[in-house]
């Protein structure tokens, strides 16, 4: 594929390539969002997603409703594992890919510890992955970090026997967070590529997905004002300098929600897409 044809592929592959150029510019080395991105950011990762609520979550009741006790599911960046192990007591077998060994570490700490036994991991890319097929296939915030959504997409496609589910941001956070972004960096942020141009690459691959956008409630919450810092100065890409904590403290101060121990953002919930579809060889 050619990155100056004009199909919604080579859009997608720009607006990944152009997007993780930012990030390894203001934050060098980090802007391949590959294994080992994740394997530093694991622990906090399984923190974060810890704070949702995955039994509640809209796309694992879609997950539910497309398997049953002898089907087989592989979850596509897998990350630590919330919706592999929450499925995992519905279906016959769950194969978790992912990249990154930290990711899949806590993972398989975790199955341990709910006595989960019929979740496999696999190391490695999607595109590079050697799997069986299986009866589901579903990929959670994963698709938007992949340059290659035409390969990757394919291969979803050609390993579902019965239906393919993805899950993807349906809101644009660089929106909620733009005026502080502009404060610190003094431009807009480069964007990257949304759930609608997901749909343009797959309408290009002859895929026509049913399409839920559901909302995902925010529990995330700060016991502490420099927690709050942490949090955003790793997602406003700022380099950790008592002068940026300081500014991002009273910044956030004045926007934050919510009383010492338990502050939060104003967005209580926020939306997402569910997409999905029968493989194009059923
Ligand atoms: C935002 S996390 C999502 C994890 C999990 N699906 C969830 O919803 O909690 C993104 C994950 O995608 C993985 N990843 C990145 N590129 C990948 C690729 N090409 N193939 C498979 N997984 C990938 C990362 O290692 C990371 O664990």
């Amino acid at each position: 594929m050619s990155s100056d044809d004009n199909t919604a592929a080579s859009r997608w592959q720009r607006l990944v390539t152009d997007r993780l150029a930012e990030v390894e510019r203001l934050s060098p080395g980090r802007g391949s969002l590959s294994g080992a991105f994740w394997d530093s950011r694991a622990d906090r990762y399984a923190a974060n997603v810890k704070t949702t609520d995955i039994e509640g979550d809209p796309f694992l009741r879609a997950l539910r409703r497309a398997t049953d006790a002898a089907g087989t599911a592989i979850d596509v960046g897998a990350g630590t594992g919330r919706f592999a192990l929450a499925l995992a007591a519905g279906v016959r077998h769950v194969t978790a890919v992912d990249p990154s060994a930290g990711m899949l570490a806590i993972l398989r700490r975790d199955a341990k510890q709910m006595g989960v036994t019929n979740v496999t991991t696999v190391q490695g890319t999607w595109e590079e992955a050697a799997t069986q097929v299986a009866d589901v296939v579903f990929s959670a915030f994963v698709l938007t970090l992949v340059p290659d959504a035409r390969r990757f997409v394919s291969k979803l496609d050609a390993a579902a026997r019965d239906r393919v589910l993805l899950y993807l941001g349906a809101y644009c956070p660089d929106a909620v967070l733009d005026p502080l972004w502009r404060h610190f960096h003094g431009a807009p942020r480069t964007p990257g590529p949304s759930y609608l141009d997901a749909l343009a690459v797959l309408h290009e691959l002859g895929i026509a997905p049913q399409v839920k956008v559901v909302e995902i409630v925010n529990r995330r919450r700060f016991a502490t004002i420099e927690e709050a810092v942490d949090h955003y100065r790793d997602g406003l890409l700022l380099p950790d300098t008592p002068a940026v904590r300081d500014e991002l403290a009273a910044l956030l101060a004045t926007w934050l929600l919510g009383r010492r121990g338990a502050l939060r953002s104003p967005l209580r919930a926020v939306p997402a897409a569910i997409v999905g579809w029968q493989p194009t060889r059923a």
